[in-house]
């Protein structure tokens, strides 16, 4: 096929501007070489229209809510398949074999404990630390303990060693942010049980009392987690990708990644839409009150929860979830007050012209949080559960940047500022 590009007519010149095609037809500007040619950059905030990358991980069309990772629907992999095994596939590119699946699983089971001196990092924050906080830290931590991961130019096999690490580690990293919280003594990992399982154990477990696994919290679990596992470039990925290209190592790279998956704008939504539905609820459950302040431009307030910046139809993971919520509510014979205000909230807003003319909908964190809750998760892990759910993505994010050998993250600005002036000295001024 003939190499197709677009015409840019700038002062009285005509530039070239090659089209780049993606394998589900998506096209794209290549301006790399714009500035070199025109002296012209582009400018975009909060990158809304620009392709920071060609990626091969996952594909996600937000008008027809369609997710895929590595081409298989999100619908399929929540159904069928295991966190670990999504992990795999979304690292690695396809489907592991039963030996390749076990070799993983055993490679991640043997790395789970984490050295004894990360205990008295955890025991230099004050209790009531942000979960957050103390696991970005963590993670940045892991570098002191394994030097040879500060170099992402070492072997193949070394870097995969940092990438099983990290994965067999962060859930006892996110347990013992946890218990932190509590004031609890940690619990050690438990190889015997499976990666879900064996997270459940550490948060819940009380060194006094016998601690039996439940296969339904495990497994809604493993469903969150899979849901969450990649979602190309959004702000936190970038960041591991932006942080990763000075080749910075694959641990600070996550741990920038968990600070920017922080925000209420981002995964921080869903500890942010428990607080919101509970405040509603305080206030006697006066939806009209809450739409008009999301409504009200001089009002800093958002509907948490919803709207996205690619789904502008529906968030496919909001559909799973809230199906999800549904039955791990029944099963766990749960009545969540909570839950019915998100319903009638969904209700009342997707009727609303406000939100209906600007594609507001319910996205993934609108009802993972009362599912979170149901499993006897504490709000302020909300956002914690997200990132360990979010790390193959990460993972695969940061190791495809550095495999086609990208250069560093550099955007440009427009500069906006003061023109040169005279310094004045502070006896003049
Ligand atoms: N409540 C009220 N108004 C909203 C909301 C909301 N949640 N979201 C967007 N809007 C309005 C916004 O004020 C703007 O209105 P106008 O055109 O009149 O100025 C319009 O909708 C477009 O919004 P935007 O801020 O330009 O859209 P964006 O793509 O920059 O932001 C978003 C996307 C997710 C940050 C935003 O919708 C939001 O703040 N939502 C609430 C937070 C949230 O639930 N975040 C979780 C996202 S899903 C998890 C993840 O993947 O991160």
């Amino acid at each position: 096929m003939a190499e197709q590009h677009a015409e840019l007519h700038f002062e009285g010149k005509v530039y070239k501007i090659p089209v780049v095609e993606g394998t589900e037809n998506e096209k794209a500007l290549d301006i790399g070489k714009l500035r070199a040619q025109s002296g012209l950059i582009t400018l975009d905030y909060g990158y809304k229209n620009t392709g920071a990358t060609t990626s091969a991980i996952t594909f996600l069309d937000g008008e027809k809510g369609i997710l895929r990772y590595r081409g298989y629907s999100i619908e399929e992999l929540a159904e069928h398949s295991s966190f670990l095994e999504t992990a795999y596939l979304i690292i690695y590119g396809e489907l592991p074999t039963k030996d390749e699946y076990s070799q993983f699983v055993g490679d991640i089971t043997k790395h789970t404990m984490v050295h004894e001196e990360v205990k008295s990092i955890l025991d230099g924050f004050p209790s009531k630390a942000h979960p957050m906080g103390v696991l970005s830290s963590l993670i940045g931590a892991l570098t002191a303990f394994y030097p040879n991961s500060l170099d992402p130019n070492r072997s193949g096999e070394e870097v995969n060693t940092s990438i099983i690490r990290i994965l067999a580690k962060l859930p006892t990293l996110a347990a013992w942010t946890y218990k932190n919280e509590k004031g609890q003594p940690v619990n050690y990992p438990d190889n015997s049980l499976d990666y879900c399982s064996n997270f459940l154990k550490m948060m819940y477990a009380v060194p006094t009392d016998k601690y039996e696994p439940d296969a339904l919290l495990s497994d809604a679990l493993n469903k969150l987690l899979i849901l969450h596992a990649d979602h190309e470039q959004n702000c936190s990925t970038s960041t591991v990708r932006i942080v990763g290209s000075s080749h910075a190592s694959l641990y600070s790279s996550v741990s920038a990644g968990v600070s920017a998956l922080w925000g209420p704008l981002h995964g921080g939504a869903n500890q942010a839409v428990i607080e919101m539905l509970e405040a509603i609820k305080e206030d006697g459950g006066n939806l009209a009150k809450w739409i008009a302040k999301a409504k009200d431009k001089n009002d800093p307030f958002r509907m948490m929860g919803f709207g996205h910046r690619v789904y502008k139809n529906f968030d496919p993971r909001a559909k799973i979830i809230k199906k999800a919520a549904d039955n791990v509510l029944e099963k766990l014979g749960v009545h969540d007050p909570v839950l019915d205000i998100a319903k009638q909230l969904e209700e009342v807003a997707l009727k609303d012209e406000y939100f209906v003319s600007r594609s507001l909908y319910p996205n993934v964190d609108f009802y993972s949080g009362i599912i979170y809750r149901a499993l006897g998760i504490p709000t302020q892990m909300f956002t914690v559960m997200f990132a360990m759910g979010r790390l193959p993505g990460w993972i695969a994010q940061w190791k495809e940047m550095r495999e086609n050998n990208e250069p560093i993250g550099r955007p440009r600005q427009v500069y906006t500022g003061r023109t040169q002036r005279s310094f004045v000295k502070m006896s003049d001024r």
